[in-house]
């Protein structure tokens, strides 16, 4: 339910496509250890550099931080970070991992002054979960409730000072008295290419693999603005160029391993291509409802919102609207597919 400094998470299955965020060992040891080490996310990074300080200056608790974006992008590696940064302990649980009001009592009762609870995936807690923690985010109490019934009494603890942060793929679903209750809501972005590069050239000195200017700039296209995929992928061709060229990547390595594993020029993976061509082909370019999405390609309605869906609207090959998923212009054009033939119904459906 809860660990310290800690990550108790285990590899996943599919090495490239990590939509569960999990980390394995070997990840972590990739993250950067402070916010000068941080590529990237600078509008972010000088908020939080400033709300620290401040805080450091006035002796005073972090207010509340919620950290916000699509996976991978490094709102748990931020959170460590602003632990670091602050020199204070980070405790850390999950909204799913706390099932009962009581688990959260016992967590929050056993935190220290100024300590960081560090509560990913905050948007899966529990309603009367959420109740507890409103006080205790505003005020540091905590109300209990002892007996039962009529001579059911409540009592209020008083907690020393600490820190929320909240990590979370879907900031939508977090109900706003919740959402209220932190004092900075911060948007993680997808990485440009240049900030993805930096981040490649470090991993590639951290895991000691020799890899050339021209692939780095190669892969950091291919990486879908994420930086855990960035690392993923640069092992995965890492292991390709160790069999195929002793461990050395050029871009001729670079692209055959990439090829074999289906990552396009792009980024793209088999299910997002699958995905636009359901929408393409089915369905004329959509409107097409989540449900049958999923349904068409076998995916989780979840993943492909939290994960596909982000960077291809990033990219401009997909739009929602209220009545559905519509594939652009951009996503025919990238696919290879004839724009369709009736412009009426084209300019319709390709907004
Ligand atoms: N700005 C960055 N610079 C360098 N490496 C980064 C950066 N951001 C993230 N990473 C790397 O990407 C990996 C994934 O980041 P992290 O686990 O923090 O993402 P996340 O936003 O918490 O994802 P999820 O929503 O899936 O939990 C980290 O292990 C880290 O190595
Ligand atoms: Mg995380």
């Amino acid at each position: 339910m809860l660990s310290t400094n800690h990550n108790h998470q285990l590899p996943p299955a599919d090495p490239i496509i990590d939509t569960e965020s999990l980390d394995s060992a070997a990840d972590i040891s990739l993250r950067p250890q402070t916010l000068q080490e941080f590529i990237g996310q600078d509008n972010l990074k000088q908020a939080l550099k400033i709300q620290i300080q401040a805080s450091l200056q006035r002796q005073e608790t972090l207010e509340h931080v919620l950290l916000y974006g699509p996976p991978g992008l490094g709102k748990t590696t931020l959170a460590h970070i602003i632990a670091k940064e602050l020199n204070v302990n980070i405790k850390i649980t999950s909204g799913p991992a706390i099932e009962r009001a009581g688990d959260l009592a016992a967590i929050l009762s056993s935190l220290e002054n100024n300590d960081i609870l560090f509560i990913d995936e905050i948007h899966r807690l529990n309603k009367n979960i959420e109740e507890v923690l409103y006080p205790a985010m505003e005020d540091f109490v905590l109300d209990i409730i002892l007996g039962k019934g009529p001579s059911a009494q409540t009592v209020r603890l008083t907690l020393p000072p600490f820190t929320i942060i909240g990590a979370t793929t879907r900031v939508g679903l977090l109900s706003s008295p919740l959402r209220d209750r932190f004092g900075s809501i911060l948007r993680l972005e997808f990485y440009n290419k240049s900030q993805l590069a930096q981040i490649i050239k470090r991993a590639a000195q951290v895991i000691n693999v020799n890899i050339d200017p021209k692939s780095i700039k190669q892969l950091a296209k291919r990486s879908r603005g994420t930086p855990r995929i960035a690392n993923r992928l640069l092992k995965r061709v890492r292991d390709f160029a160790q069999v195929h060229n002793k461990g050395i990547i050029i871009p001729a390595i670079l692209d055959q391993a990439l090829d074999m594993l289906k990552i396009d020029e792009v980024g793209l993976t088999h299910v997002d291509r699958q995905l636009l061509g359901v929408i393409i082909e089915k369905h004329q370019g959509g409107p097409v409802g989540l449900d049958t999405l999923a349904t068409s390609i076998s995916e989780d309605k979840k993943t492909i919102e939290d994960f596909y869906e982000p960077y291809l609207i990033q990219l401009g090959f997909l739009k929602r609207t209220r009545q559905g998923r519509v594939a652009t212009k951009l996503a025919y054009k990238h696919l290879g597919y004839a724009l369709p033939a009736d412009k009426n119904a084209a300019q319709q459906s390709l907004l």
